[in-house]
């Protein structure tokens, strides 16, 4: 029987920080346990994976940071890499879209498109900072929000009130780069005219894949009934692959279109030396591979509807076979924040759990957000460990072991005289190979992984029923139900193997059972009469204690409170003022005297202050935040020469300095020892 091919790619995720678990819960995990199960079978796949190394974010951080973006991807590459292999993820490569074949075939790939007319081209007007001369991407627009009036919004989204956002939408925008009023600019761009797709991917998807998962399907539907429009694959950066073609100088390719066309530099990195396999093999059309992408929903309408545009137009290639997206997964009832550091991130949890990978795994598939996003709690984590693993999987290998040990030193007993329940047990724990590959192959993780713990629950209930640490005087009998045990035993470290890896490998190898394929476990025994059990049993899977989730539980609060303490310093910086300008401002140590309400207003206290000079009426927006009687007697710093406004009918005289921290909550600025009142403030 010929092998059938495989391409399974996992999502490229950005190297602008470390792995966190919704990446692993949502794409690595269901990929490796995916990837496992086919090679069990012996089939032909190739597992492809890395880090996308362009776009925006990174630039940021790199700027953030002070250093080059290279400097930062490289950094988490090696961090997210480690952190993959650690866990058993069995990628073939983990590559990067800053690899110089990724740059070749990306140009390429590029320039034969747009040779071949593929691509259309626009002139559009775009924000650009006349004192860095460049163009500002999205992200490096701030301003405020035509919506909610959040003043920090950014030109893709405000992300005060979810809305998305063109770069033009914001009022008073500001550069991030100098803090400048950014101009209008006209720029032309390459395009990728995707309505002249949407026929074909119609016919395509709504009607020739039915079969994907309907959150996938769904979502897809969604995108051609709008109705697709060209989408800019350049971009006006200097970071990225520079757009090959004349009038491209300045401009690099949207990360975007690079990054998918990952997926075949990797692929062509992973074969450039093997003898027997082309890359072309598993891409190109006569290979007849089946192309899977696993990745999280946000990528779906890439995944799904551009990059198979673009395959298409590269000629001979395969369309994805299926695109198995799933949800989100959420911690401790929250959304994953990179920037608000709510996550647990993958390397730190392996450090501080090194012999729980398969615990983790195990806690990631049986919450799989396959249908709808799930929730990671840490309490979870310790009950499906101490609850399902120790208490059912591990309990019953252990068991079958140690009485294994207990009654025959160790040697695997043979079966004589079955009874109907050693049948009985045995033809349904035959039944396990096919319903755990049907799950399988319907991309049901979740279904699959909880028929693994039926088949532990059924040896378990065996063990229960038979009792045979009871039987007197009957070795025969003993033998061959602790012979039935370990044949279920055996069964699980060959079905659980793709979820559970490490754990398989012990009880494969205690058996001395190593290298059986998925089509051995439909076999009724495979086991060996006679054959020594390595060693004495040793337990699977400890518990883990109370203390050790709540430090968990600490170190996230604590994570997350010192994100916000430092936000408050986020605001981009103003343009620089010259020490003179500053000088003309005199700001002074003033006491407040008295304080009122302003009739008719919630924001405003009517203060009378000691300035030191005089006495002086100032109005200032600071009744949310304080009580006028317990502010009578507070020493605070006032601008004194601020030209005098008329608020609400009352004439101000200068205006008090505030603290305003990223809840929106202000604070006095007060002399941190009491000064005479009208001391300069410099
Ligand atoms: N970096 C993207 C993200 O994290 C995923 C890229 S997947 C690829 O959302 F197809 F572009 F490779
Ligand atoms: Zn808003």
């Amino acid at each position: 029987m010929t092998k059938q091919r495989y391409t399974i790619t996992t999502a490229l995720p950005y190297a602008n920080g470390p792995l966190h678990l919704g990446h692993v819960a949502g794409v690595y995990i269901p990929a490796d346990i995916y990837v496992r199960y086919l090679r069990a079978k012996n089939e032909d796949v190739i597992f492809i994976g890395g880090t996308d190394e362009h776009g925006v974010p990174i630039t940021i951080k790199a700027k953030n940071e002070g250093v080059t973006p290279q400097q930062v991807v490289d950094k988490y590459h090696n961090i997210i890499d480690d952190s993959l292999k650690q866990l058993g993820i069995t990628l073939d490569i983990f590559s990067k879209t800053t690899s110089k074949t990724h740059y070749k075939t990306a140009s390429d790939l590029f320039k034969k498109l747009e040779g071949e007319g593929a691509f259309t081209e626009e002139v559009t007007e775009q924000y650009y900072d006349e004192e860095n001369k460049q163009f500002l991407a999205d992200r490096y627009i701030t301003g405020t929000c035509p919506h909610c009036a959040n003043e920090k919004a950014y030109g893709d989204q405000c992300e005060k009130c979810g809305t998305t956002l063109n770069a033009t939408d914001l009022i008073n925008p500001r550069s991030a780069l100098s803090g400048n009023k950014p101009v209008l600019k006209q720029t032309k761009h390459w395009f990728l005219p995707l309505d002249h797709h949407e026929e074909w991917l119609k016919t395509w998807i709504l009607e020739g894949h039915q079969d994907w998962k309907s959150n996938v399907y769904g979502q897809c539907k969604s995108w051609l009934e709008a109705g697709l429009h060209p989408r800019a694959i350049t971009r006006d950066l200097d970071w990225g692959i520079p757009v090959p073609v004349a009038g491209g100088e300045g401009k690099v390719l949207y990360v975007w279109f690079d990054a998918p066309i990952g997926y075949i530099s990797f692929t062509q990195e992973l074969l450039a030396n093997d003898k027997n396999r082309k890359w072309e093999d598993y891409w190109k059309k006569d290979g007849k591979s089946k192309l899977i992408h696993f990745i999280g929903k946000d990528n779906i309408v890439f995944h799904c509807i551009i990059f198979p545009s673009m395959l298409k137009l590269f000629g001979d290639y395969i369309l994805p076979d299926n695109v198995p997206a799933n949800e989100f997964l959420n911690l401790e009832g929250d959304k994953f924040s990179t920037s608000g550091n709510w996550a647990v991130w993958l390397h730190e949890f392996l450090a501080d759990f090194p012999d729980k990978t398969d615990v983790l795994r195990y806690t990631l598939c049986s919450n799989m957000p396959e249908t709808k996003d799930a929730d990671f709690t840490w309490k979870d984590f310790q009950a499906k460990n101490n609850n399902e693993l120790a208490d059912n999987l591990g309990n019953f290998v252990n068991r079958a072991f140690v009485l294994t040990h207990k009654f025959f030193n160790g040697f695997v007993p043979a079966l004589a005289n079955l009874k109907e329940i050693d049948e009985n047990t045995l033809e349904q724990a035959k039944e396990f190979n096919g319903t755990i590959s049907e799950s399988l192959n319907k991309y049901r993780f979740r279904e699959a992984l909880s028929e693994l713990m039926k088949l532990s629950s059924l040896g378990n209930k065996y063990l229960a029923d038979t009792e045979p640490w009871k039987i007197k005087d009957n070795p025969e009998r003993v033998g061959t139900i602790l012979r039935v045990a370990l044949e279920i035993a055996a069964k699980i470290s060959v079905l659980g193997s793709p979820f559970l890896p490490e754990t398989s490998q012990k009880i494969s190898s205690w058996l001395g059972i190593s290298n059986k394929e998925w089509s051995d476990a439909e076999r009724n025994l495979l086991l060996t009469n006679g054959f020594v059990i390595a060693t004495t049993p040793q337990l699977l899977f400890s518990k883990i204690e109370d203390d050790v989730i709540a430090a968990q539980l600490e170190k996230l609060k604590a994570s997350k409170l010192a994100v916000q303490q430092a936000k408050v310093s986020a605001a981009p910086q103003k343009e620089n003022v010259s020490f003179e300008d500053f000088s003309k401002m005199d700001i002074r140590v003033g006491t407040i005297i008295e304080a009122e309400k302003v009739p008719k207003t919630a924001k405003l206290l009517k203060l009378k202050i000691d300035t030191g000079i005089d006495q002086r009426t100032v109005v200032s927006g600071i009744a949310e935040h304080y009580n006028p009687e317990d502010i009578i007697g507070k020493q605070v710093s006032i601008l004194v020469n601020l030209a005098p406004r008329n608020i609400k009918g009352i004439e101000s005289q200068g205006m008090i300095l505030m603290a305003e921290n990223s809840k929106g909550e202000l604070a006095f600025v007060s002399p941190e020892k009491v000064i005479d009142n009208g001391g300069g403030v410099r």
